[in-house]
Order: structure tokens, then C-alpha cells, then sequence
């Protein structure tokens, strides 16, 4: 399925029949690894399973699943996706083609969570020791460690505490092998977080 398809399907279907066709979509573009030891799938169902287990508000567990659909939105124009020699500004390209069908809620804290990164490095150097390789090294590429007006000016963003929250359930979720739902079991909480 191609992001055009994808569109025309979200824009055409009741809340049901959008969420079947953003998970098939899923489905066809998340076997790639980009990088780390997990798959694109993998990676967004722990990072939803890490969401639920502090959240039961849908708007947070769907931002995790969905926060890094760049990736599979790149896959699906035939981007190349070398995240740790390119800054592919994945953030921007998921935050914006989910806009028009989810609230801030979900897309403003997928638009930050690169920055989110940034931050949670220069307010702790520990953090970025407990960062994978790749992720590490995409750091640099992505601005590397914030200046003082850029880290006050993400402290006074709306979305800065769950852009934050996000970022750590993301960095966590890279576990091989782990056991935990699939991505049907997200069907209602994704339908339920949709905009009317
Ligand atoms: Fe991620």
C-alpha cells in the first residue's frame, strides 16, 4: 500500500475500516530494522505496550504506536533509511500526515520526540550512555545536545511532558524478542483516539 492509498482509505472509511487500513498499512512497511536489532514493528508495539502499562488515556498509547510511522512513510515512497547517516526529519513526516486524522494529543508529541531526545541527553549525560548505537549516533545528526534558549524554549512547550514521556517508552522499546501484544489488540484504543 502506498501513502496515497493510505490517504484515500483514511479519508473514505469510518473509524473501523481507518484503523484496518493504517495497521495494514503497518503491516506491509514494518519489517525493516533501520538500524537496530528490532524491526520497525516491533519497536512501535513495545513502545505502545510501555505506553499502556503507565497510561489508559488512548491519546498517549496511539502516539507510541504510531510515533515513528515516518519510517514506514519513507519505506513506502522507496526512501532509503539510514537514520544514523541522514536526518530523515521522520518526526515532521508522521506528525504531519497524521494530523489530519488525530488530535495534537497524538501528533505534537510525535513531532518532538527527536527533540525530546535532544533534551533528555544535555539534562543527563546518562541517558545518552544508555542510548542503543544507533540511536547514539543519529543523536549528532539530529543537533546534538541542546543550547540553554533551545532547552528553556522545549520547557515551555505545551507538549513538552508528554513529548518527554514518549521519548523514554521509545528508547526502551527495543527489546528482542520480547512477548507482548499484537498490533490488532491496539484497534479500539487507535479508533478511539481518532478525531471525529
Ligand atoms: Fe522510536
Amino acid at each position: 500500500m502506498s501513502q496515497e492509498e493510505l490517504t484515500n482509505a483514511l479519508i473514505a472509511a469510518g473509524p473501523s475500516a481507518k484503523v484496518a487500513s493504517l495497521f495494514d498499512f503497518m503491516r506491509a512497511h514494518g519489517g525493516k530494522h533501520y538500524e537496530e536489532e528490532v524491526t520497525q514493528m516491533e519497536h512501535a508495539l513495545q513502545t505502545a505496550y510501555l505506553a499502556g502499562t503507565e497510561q489508559s488515556d488512548p491519546l498517549p498509547v496511539t502516539a507510541a504506536l504510531l510515533h515513528d510511522l515516518g519510517h514506514f512513510l519513507a519505506d513506502s515512497l522507496g526512501r532509503p533509511i539510514n537514520p544514523t547517516k541522514v536526518d530523515d526529519l521522520h518526526e515532521n513526516l508522521a506528525a504531519d500526515f497524521l494530523q489530519a486524522f488525530f488530535p495534537a494529543e497524538v501528533t505534537e508529541p510525535i513531532r518532538l520526540h527527536v527533540v525530546a531526545k535532544r533534551y533528555l541527553c544535555t539534562v543527563d549525560s546518562g541517558y545518552y550512555e544508555s542510548l542503543s548505537a544507533a540511536s547514539r549516533k543519529s543523536f549528532h545528526l539530529q543537533g546534538g545536545p541542546m543550547n540553554e534558549e533551545e532547552k528553556a524554549a522545549f520547557e515551555q512547550h505545551p507538549f513538552y511532558a508528554p513529548a518527554l514521556r514518549l521519548r523514554i517508552w521509545d528508547d526502551k522499546a527495543k527489546e528482542v524478542g520480547k512477548d507482548i501484544p499484537e498490533l490488532a489488540q491496539y484497534a479500539s484504543v487507535v479508533a478511539a483516539a481518532l478525531l471525529p
